[in-house]
């Protein structure tokens, strides 16, 4: 999609559509409706007195030959109330307008910002959201939607000058978008397309298009590292495991922190000896969402350059059962020398992460950050609306909440506390892999931060929100991509 301002006038802008937002129970006022002129305002006014224009949050109404406009079609999306309104909001409205049109075969679109001046927040979460809603994960339908992708979008500023700020935040949310994209493409691909030798290469294709470091380890590295706890889930698999590890350094960032992106990345999770259910277990080809993230966030960090240091590390492999496979019962030592009985080989997340935390700490990290689909547990707590997020240290945890918010992605604090250590202890190890059934979340981000140490470590359970079961108005059903942007906001907003 080409993405563009547009400083014509209001009445002359030619695209097919133009996209304008009205709030609930508001026919022509609020919103960019109230930007439109008279005539096409008493129309809307009309619909609104007929029941057809209520303004409901994600509405739209296709008017064709709108009175004093160029365009063809007007389309109104519904913004829901006016006292809720945001940009988060406002990114979906994009995203809404976007796949409206896109559905009925049209290719382009303008999309009328609020005022001349150009708020270069909401320019940036209009891209997002239009970029974002215009995705289909349909690379393997033979007949494929992304044919009806919409090709340009204008936004229009109804009269105005260019305006270089806006023009970065263009350029910004293009960034995040397409890398929020790619992160999705990895999430949908099946783990026959994607091994974790797959992942490891489009890890470093990325990497070499965008000028990371990258390096990635093979078994034998893995092994000689010591990397007991990954080696066990990685044992059972035909499939080499990788280890994936990206560095990205401004140049005048020496006094800042080394963040560590830490990333789960089994791409099949069969349970190993300790099986899945076959029912909804294709969902776990999945499982690597937050290496996906990472990487994603890798991505746009190359190219939106803030002053920080950042390391991606994404421990892949597949979780098989086999003859080779780890059992119950098992004791392994990982690699800070803990000791780990397995009670469950299904509980492998916690394990490869152990090892990834602890070869980032002696890598240099000095502030540790993970994603993993980590535990239905979340999903029980909060749904596939919400991450749940962990971690001891307050700061790191309010940083990762605000960045949330401010980029609209849902996340919620859940407690890591002393007592639930108990838990996890093992009466013939140093640790074990599984907490039981209740707070099993918690007990699993727990199992993760005991290889933190002292380090300030914030978990994100993904497990739901890396999905979305149904379509959205804004959003194709499928990989979610969340939460690249709350990443990227963080590393881009650093106060060391
Ligand atoms: N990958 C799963 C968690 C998961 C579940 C992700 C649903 C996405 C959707 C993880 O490896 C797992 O199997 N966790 C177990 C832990 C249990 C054995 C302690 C779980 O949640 O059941
Ligand atoms: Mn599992
Ligand atoms: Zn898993």
């Amino acid at each position: 999609m080409n993405v563009d301002f547009t400083h014509e006038p209001l009445d002359r802008i030619s695209s097919t559509v133009l996209a304008v937002y009205g709030f609930e129970g508001r026919a022509a006022t609020g919103g960019t409706v109230e930007r439109l002129p008279g005539e096409t305002r008493a129309l809307l006014e009309e619909l609104h007195a007929s029941g057809e224009l209520s303004g409901k949050s994600y509405e739209c109404t296709l008017i064709h030959r709108p009175p004093g406009l160029a365009v063809s079609k007007l389309l109104v999306v519904g913004a829901g109330k006016q006292e809720k309104f945001n940009n988060a909001q406002l990114r979906r409205l994009a995203g809404t307008a976007v796949r409206h049109v896109r559905a009925r075969s049209l290719h382009d679109l303008a999309w009328l910002l609020d005022d001349k001046g150009m708020d270069t927040e909401a320019v940036q979460a209009v891209v997002e959201g239009a970029l974002v809603g215009d995705y289909d994960a349909d690379r393997y339908r033979t007949e494929r939607n992304s044919e009806r992708r919409i090709d340009r979008l204008d936004l229009a500023s109804g009269g105005g000058n260019v305006d270089t700020a806006a023009s970065a935040a263009l350029e910004r949310g293009r960034i995040i978008a397409e890398a929020q994209n790619f992160t999705r493409d990895l999430v949908n691909e099946p783990s026959n397309h994607l091994t974790p030798s797959d992942l490891a290469r489009r890890a470093e294709k990325m990497a070499a298009q965008f000028g990371l470091e990258c390096a990635v380890l093979g078994p034998e590295e893995i092994q000689a590292l010591k990397m007991g706890a990954f080696w066990a889930v990685a044992q059972g698999s035909e499939e080499p495991p990788k280890l994936i590890v990206l560095r990205y350094a401004h140049p005048s960032a020496a006094d800042s922190p080394w963040v560590g992106l830490i990333g789960k990345g089994i791409t099949f999770d069969t349970g190993g000896i300790s099986i899945k259910p076959s029912e909804n277990m294709h969902e776990m080809k999945t499982d690597m969402a937050g290496g996906a993230t990472m990487l994603g966030v890798m991505r746009s960090i190359a190219q939106l350059k803030p002053r920080a240091r950042v390391m991606a590390v994404v421990p892949a492999t597949e979780n098989m059962p086999s003859g080779k496979a780890f059992k119950p019962g098992d004791v392994i030592t990982s690699m800070s020398g803990k000791t780990i009985e397995i009670l469950n080989t299904d509980a492998e997340g916690r394990l490869v992460l152990a090892d990834a935390l602890t070869y980032a700490k002696q890598q240099g990290c000095t502030v540790l950050l993970d994603a993993a689909t980590l535990t239905g547990a979340v999903t029980v707590a909060l749904g596939n609306i919400t991450t749940g997020v962990f971690g001891w240290n307050k700061e790191w945890v309010n940083r990762v909440l605000e960045s949330a918010a401010a980029v609209g992605d849902r996340m919620w604090e859940l407690p890591v506390d002393d007592e639930y250590r108990e838990l996890y202890k093992s009466s013939i190890a140093d640790l074990a892999n599984t907490g039981g059934r209740y707070g099993g979340a918690i007990t699993a981000a727990m199992f993760v931060g005991e290889f933190a140490g002292d380090t300030p470590w914030v978990h994100l359970d993904i497990a739901g929100t890396r999905w979305s079961n149904e379509e959205k108005p804004y959003l194709a059903k499928g990989p979610t991509g969340h939460p690249v942007r709350t990443l990227v906001h963080l590393l881009t907003n650093l106060r060391t």
